[in-house]
């Protein structure tokens, strides 16, 4: 490489401080290569990936079997937009569907997108089919949810961040507390216009928080029971994270809307998608909802591979033991930790809580260490820090992570 081609981190970093917006903190490292359970710096330097692009990432960095269908079909067509077919659209809706069990899939890019589209999707059901008085429709949300950052996602979120000068904000949400069976049912009781309910299975970003057990399984038959539409945000739960190959599937079940993104395409793409059975998209109707990428054939390739790698390496079974030995071997060590005070989560999508306030900079402090030490991870608030690596780890690499970790957080202690 020229000596002009050269990039260190520094400017790399100043670059983008220079000419992106800051919407991101991000950690100050500059990966340039990726493969596996691993990435690359630009100065050579190898590193654990303990976050794998908030769980998009699954499948491991460059997984060859999808980076071999992207190459493949980015030679071959890559956008027709929805204004023609194109001859994988169907092969990849059929083969999601059945994969997922759903009669129908429609598809967009990004979590956000398919969210938004949920949204759009409950509300026309709601009018169409429920017989909701046009413009009333209520979707019941659950405090310190997180789905994305349109307008109208953030406008039934909690965080002050994420809205603080960007209303007016879009009506027709119920915030309810999340894990919380009581309310739920109250407000179900007493609102004729609730037309769905849209849940996290576990509350990624609010900090890995995994509801009492039977909670999804007891929100399902409440929203069946009134007639409300159950529906799951699997954005960045779902495909293996958890150790099944959705989170509801840990208690058997089956959402009337299902969002799914990230890990739809193992990372290398942006895919995401909705599905649902024919009762309920079938009120979908030309002209009422697209997105010129969305269903483009490079999509419909990866996500298929993406899918196919999730089963033929097991990656369900995978995370879910390895979760399990993760959260032992740090759950052994916080008997007797200062600075940590609890692991929680399921399969591979944990967080420890770091024995510090939310306002405290010890986790990212943390964070910067276990960068030095060969392991990339960031907080989600101010004193939880998530671990999410790639579901295709082995034991060796995850125990070689587990000491990379321990042995970080006893130089905080
Ligand atoms: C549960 C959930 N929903 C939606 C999204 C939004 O996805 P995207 O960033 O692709 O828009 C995320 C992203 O982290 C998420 O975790």
């Amino acid at each position: 490489m020229a000596v002009l081609d050269q990039f260190t981190s520094q400017k790399a970093i100043d670059l983008e401080n220079r000419y992106g917006a800051h919407n991101y903190h991000p950690l100050p490292v500059v990966l340039s290569r990726g493969e596996g359970v691993y990435v690359w710096d630009v100065d050579g330097k190898k590193y654990y990936d303990f976050l794998s692009a908030y769980s998009a990432v699954n499948q491991g960095h460059c997984h060859p079997k999808i980076i071999d269908a992207m190459d493949k079909q980015s030679r071959t067509l890559t956008l027709t937009s929805r204004a023609f077919h194109n001859d994988m659209l169907g092969k990849y809706e059929k083969f999601a569907c059945e994969y997922f069990n759903f009669d129908k899939l429609l598809p967009m890019n990004t979590g956000a997108e398919a969210v938004e589209t949920a949204v759009k999707l409950c509300r026309k059901w709601a009018y169409e089919k429920k017989g909701i008085e046009e413009n009333e429709a209520e979707i019941i949300v659950c405090n310190n949810n997180f789905h994305g950052r349109t307008t109208t996602i953030i406008s039934f979120s909690n965080d002050p961040v994420a809205r603080k000068n960007f209303g007016p904000y879009t009506n027709g949400f119920i915030k309810i507390a999340y894990d919380d069976l009581t309310e739920l049912e109250q407000v179900l009781t007493t609102n004729k216009n609730v037309a769905g309910f849209l849940v996290e299975p576990i509350q990624g970003e609010a900090g890995v928080y995994v509801p009492s057990e039977g909670y999804l399984a007891a929100a399902a038959a409440l929203c069946k029971k009134h007639n409300v539409l159950f529906i799951a945000d699997e954005v960045q739960t779902g495909i293996a994270r958890t150790g099944k190959l959705l989170a509801v599937d840990h208690e058997n079940v089956r959402p009337d809307v299902l969002i799914l993104g990230k890990a739809l395409s193992g990372g290398a793409y942006p895919v995401s998608a909705v599905l649902a059975n024919d009762d309920i998209m079938g009120v979908i109707k030309p002209g009422t909802h697209g997105s010129t990428f969305g269903g483009n054939p490079v999509a419909a390739a990866v996500a298929i591979a993406a899918l196919e790698v999730v089963k033929e390496e097991s990656l369900a079974e995978n995370a879910e033991r390895l979760g399990k030995l993760f959260r032992s071997e740090l759950n052994a060590y916080i008997q007797t930790s200062t600075i940590a005070k609890l692991v929680r989560g399921k399969g591979l999508l944990n967080a420890i809580v770091i024995n510090d306030s939310e306002e405290g900079d010890t986790a990212w402090n943390i964070c910067l260490r276990l960068r030095d030490n060969g392991l990339l991870a960031k907080p989600t608030h101010g004193n939880i820090i998530r671990f999410a690596p790639p579901l295709v780890m082995n034991e060796e690499q995850l125990m070689d992570c587990v000491s990379i970790i321990i042995n970080t957080l006893k130089e905080f202690e």
